[in-house]
Order: structure tokens, then sequence, then C-alpha cells
């Protein structure tokens, strides 16, 4: 990770802390690693970001309902989905320094590089030939840029066969061939390669009713599966339609690092769109569309997203998709867009007993749809914001701020009503606006420090408006309503500040142009 990137995660983590996003779990013992807490201000930022995804999904849209299944499920159910034979990571130590990594992470990691190589020849190539440089041109045909690329090519192909062949000696031959040696000791030291399931296990019920191993559910996809029929009934619903959750899920990842991109203990927010067979890439093409729309409309930066198609698919899938964000440490994935076919359906058929069908009126026939699913880290998308929104500037006055340009719709707080004194009748003035305002917004109150300071305050926790009540207000009702990102104030009666603030703060706007 460069330096820059580097410094900017660390930034945005003693920021959550400060001022109270995001805590490290049980920190008064020291803390757990890849476990976080959300604090007063984080938790309102999630839960914004919730009824963003929640109303695009399920109010917009009259064909989607939503359900929010149990974490424990019947043991079966992961075993019909493949989980608890293939959710695995190959995994491998290194003696020396006793740190554990995904074998497949090292090679891409060392695939990164050979990529920067190729990314450092085409910016010298691109300053030496100036306006007249074609980019296209140069990676086709440059000899040493055709050499990189045939060793990315070589290695991956080598990583795929290996492991879609479950041949993880194939794997480590890999890493010694390539002289991979552990980024923290330098040493080259491997153990072999073993495979290593990321579910959390526990027991159910007390020893003696006999204990049941069960599972802590690595994705909410599956709660919606076993309930396709039961929505699908209860709810009337005619196929296409979606199911969409918002809920925890567990992975025993080897590396949690990089703050919340990686927990054990995180949240998804996941569709499961159902299909007439033969429909599916159609869905997929349009859900695609949808949901990059849905990004873009945050205003976090277009040039910040892209997509990453995926070209060695799962054995289930038929097209598969990442919305890759530019996170600090660069761009990785946040939303995975995923035509996974009747595979899960079919399996939970198998495993059940039961039938999973949908009767089709039109065709007149018994079939069991297709599924294009769409699954976003809660997380992850809390992550992006925090990474776009964290700015340092300078003011014209020569002052320095930090303020996090949180999209005014998703902000924890909408409104700070701040009396200029604490005298007067302002701080009277202020309680009387705020109980108003907090009918509709969550409203903070700040009386303490000079104004300037509480203008930082609310700046540092992304507060889109503050209006301050002056000695004017006392005689003619109005207060100015300052911009949090251009820092401009304007005067405004209090009569129009519920529905000004209103126009400027909802998740309406965002809808709107979804
Ligand atoms: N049902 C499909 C599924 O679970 P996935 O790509 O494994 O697909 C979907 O996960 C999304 O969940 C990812 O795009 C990512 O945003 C989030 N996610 C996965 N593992 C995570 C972790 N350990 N910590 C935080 N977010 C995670």
């Amino acid at each position: 990770m460069a330096q820059q990137e580097d410094n900017l995660l660390k930034k945005i983590i003693s920021h959550a802390k400060e001022y109270g996003f995001i805590f490290p779990s049980s920190e008064i013992y020291d803390g757990l690693a890849a476990a976080y807490d959300y604090g007063q201000n984080g938790v309102e930022l999630k839960n914004n970001i919730k009824a963003y995804w929640w109303k695009a999904m399920v109010q917009l849209h009259e064909n989607i309902v939503g359900i929010d299944a149990s974490i424990f499920m019947h043991p079966t159910t992961w075993k019909a989905s493949g989980h608890v034979d293939a959710f695995n990571d190959p995994m491998i130590d290194n003696k020396d320094s006793k740190k554990r990594y995904r074998a497949d992470v090292l090679i891409e990691d060392h695939i990164a590089k050979i990529e920067a190589k190729i990314a450092k020849e085409v910016s010298k190539a691109a300053k030496r030939f100036g306006d007249s440089f074609d980019k296209d041109q140069f990676v086709a045909t440059n000899q040493r840029v055709l050499g990189y690329s045939e060793q990315i090519d070589s290695i991956n192909n080598q990583m795929k066969t290996a492991i879609e062949s479950d041949n993880l000696s194939d794997l480590k031959t890999l890493i010694e061939e390539l002289g991979i040696a552990d980024p923290v000791s330098g040493s080259k030291n491997w153990t072999d390669v073993r495979q290593f399931n990321l579910m959390f296990s526990t027991e159910l019920g007390s020893l003696a009713e006999g204990a049941n191993k069960i599972y802590l559910r690595p994705e909410t996809a599956q709660g919606i599966f076993v309930n396709f029929l039961n929505v699908q009934k209860s709810g009337r619903m005619k196929i296409p339609f979606g199911i969409a959750q918002i809920g925890k899920a567990f992975r025993n990842e080897i590396i949690a690092r990089q703050f919340i991109f990686r927990m054990r203990e995180f949240e998804q927010m996941e569709m499961q769109f159902f299909v007439k067979p033969g429909e599916e890439i159609e869905w997929y093409d349009r859900w695609k569309e949808n949901r990059i729309k849905w990004h873009k409309i945050l205003g976090l930066g277009e040039e910040n997203y892209r997509f990453h198609d995926h070209l060695n698919l799962a054995h289930y899938a038929n097209a598969a998709c990442d919305i890759e964000f530019n996170f600090p440490m660069g761009f990785k994935e946040l939303e995975g867009i995923h035509s996974r076919t009747d595979f899960d359906l079919k399996a939970h058929e198998e495993h059940s007993g039961k039938k999973l069908q949908f009767f089709d009126p039109q065709e007149n026939k018994n079939y069991v749809p297709y599924v294009v699913e769409t699954s976003i880290g809660l997380d992850r998308m809390f992550l992006a914001i925090m990474s776009a929104s964290y700015v340092e500037e300078t003011l014209e006055d020569g002052s320095e701020r930090t303020v996090m340009k949180i999209p005014a719709a998703l902000a924890p707080y909408k409104v700070a009503v701040l009396p200029l004194v604490k005298k007067d009748g302002l701080p009277e003035k202020a309680r009387e606006i705020i109980d108003e305002l907090k009918l509709d917004f969550n409203c903070q109150y700040d009386e303490k420090d000079a104004i300037g300071k509480r203008y930082r305050r609310q700046d540092a926790i992304g507060t889109p408006y503050a209006v301050t009540v002056d000695h004017q207000t006392l005689e003619d009702n109005t207060v100015t309503l300052r911009d949090r990102d251009s820092s401009n104030q304007e005067r405004i009666d209090i009569s129009t500040l519920r529905s000004r603030v209103s126009e400027l703060v909802s998740i309406t706007r965002l809808l709107k142009q979804l």
C-alpha cells in the first residue's frame, strides 16, 4: 500500500474513533481483532445507508419485498449451499514469523506488483510522448509490457488450475517458484498450503439434549432461498420478483485487516431476484445498471467506481461481477452482482425433499426460478463513504478544518442549532427551533465555545447544515443557515427552515434520480 493511502486509512480510523463513528470492540480489554463497535454517529450513518438501500429496493419496487431471517439456520442449509464442503480458503503459514496468509492473496499481491511495473512503464511513456501518446497501442506493442502481461497470464493460469483442481501442493510450488516472501518478515520459509473453512460453528442446546453443531450464517442469502416459497405464496408474488434482507453475517476470516473492510462479523444487504430461466442475463444487466446508479447518485465521485467482471465463474454462476470502489488501499470489491442460475433452490429441493418451484400461468408449467443476486457489505459501504468524505482543507481566513463531506441524506445529524451566545434569551430561542425540527430530523444543540469552534465540531461529524440564532433572530425571526461544504451562510425566516432543510437532506431527492 502506498504511504499516502496508508496514511489516509490511518487518519480515517483515528477520526472515526475520536468523533464517535467506530470504536475497536471491547477496547478496555485491548480490543478483539477485526471486531468493531459503531458509536453514536456511526450507528446513525449506518441506519441511513440501510434506509437508502431498503427504500431503493423495497419501497421503489412493487415486486420486491423484505424479510428478516434468523442467523441460526438448520445445519443442512449449509450442506446444501455448499458452504460445509467448499467455503474454504487455502492458507499458508510462515514458519519464521508464525503469520498466516491466504495463499491466493499472496499470489495476487505478487501479480499486483507486476501490474504496478506495467503502470510505471505506461506513465513513463506518457511523459515521453506527451499528447501523441496512445496508451492502448503502447500496451499492445511495448516488449517490456508484453513480457509483464505474459507473466501475469501465466501466474493466473497456474493459480486457477491449482485452485480448481484443489491441488494445494501446486499452489505452494507456485509461491516458491515466484520467490514470494512473507510481507512482514521477508522469510520464504513456508508450511504446506491447507484448506480452512470460514464458517463459525457453535452448539445448539445443552449437551444432555444431544448437542447439534450449527453455524453462524456466512451470508444472509440462504435465509432468502429457504423462504422463497413462504414469501411467494403468502405475498402472492409473481415471477419476476425479489426478496431483500439486511443482516449480520459471520466469517472466520484469517486475515481480517484494513479496518472495517474485512471483518469477522459484518452486515450484508442482499437481494435475490427470482426470474424465468432464460431471462437471467437480461435481468443481470438491468441490476448491474441499477446498482451502479444507486452508488453514483451519492456524489462520492463517479471515477471512484468500476466494474470488475469475473472471468473465472463459480460452477453455479453464468455471469458475475463486482462493483469496485476506490478505497484508501486502492480499488476493491464493494458489491457483488451474480447470476446464480437455479443452483441454490435446486440444492435446497434436493436436500429438503420439498419442491421450491413456481407455477407460471402463462407457460402453464412449474419451474425452479433462476436467481440474480445483488450483495453489498454495509460496513464496506460505510468505509467507502468515510474515505470519500474525509477532507482536510484550509479556509479562506487561513484556518484549517477536517470536514466529513458525507452526502447530506446519509449524515448522522442533519442540523446543528447554535445560539451565538449563551445569554440574552438566545439559548431559549434555539431550543424552541430544535423542538420543532427534531420531529423530522436528527438535530444537535451546542452552546459551548466560540461559534467557529462549534462549526468545526459539526464539520468533523459531517452535519450538513448549521442554524445560528443571534440577536437579530429575536427581532425578526430569521436565522443564518450555514452550508457545511461551502461554509456559505444565508439568512432565512424560521418559518421556512423545516421545509428548506427537508428539501436538502431527504433521501427522497436521491430516490427520484434512480
Ligand atoms: N451472497 C453472496 C455473497 O455473500 P460475497 O462476495 O461473499 O457474496 C458479498 O459477499 C459482499 O459482502 C461483498 O461484496 C462485501 O461487500 C461484503 N463482505 C464479504 N466478506 C466481508 C467481510 N469479511 N467483511 C466485510 N464485508 C464483507
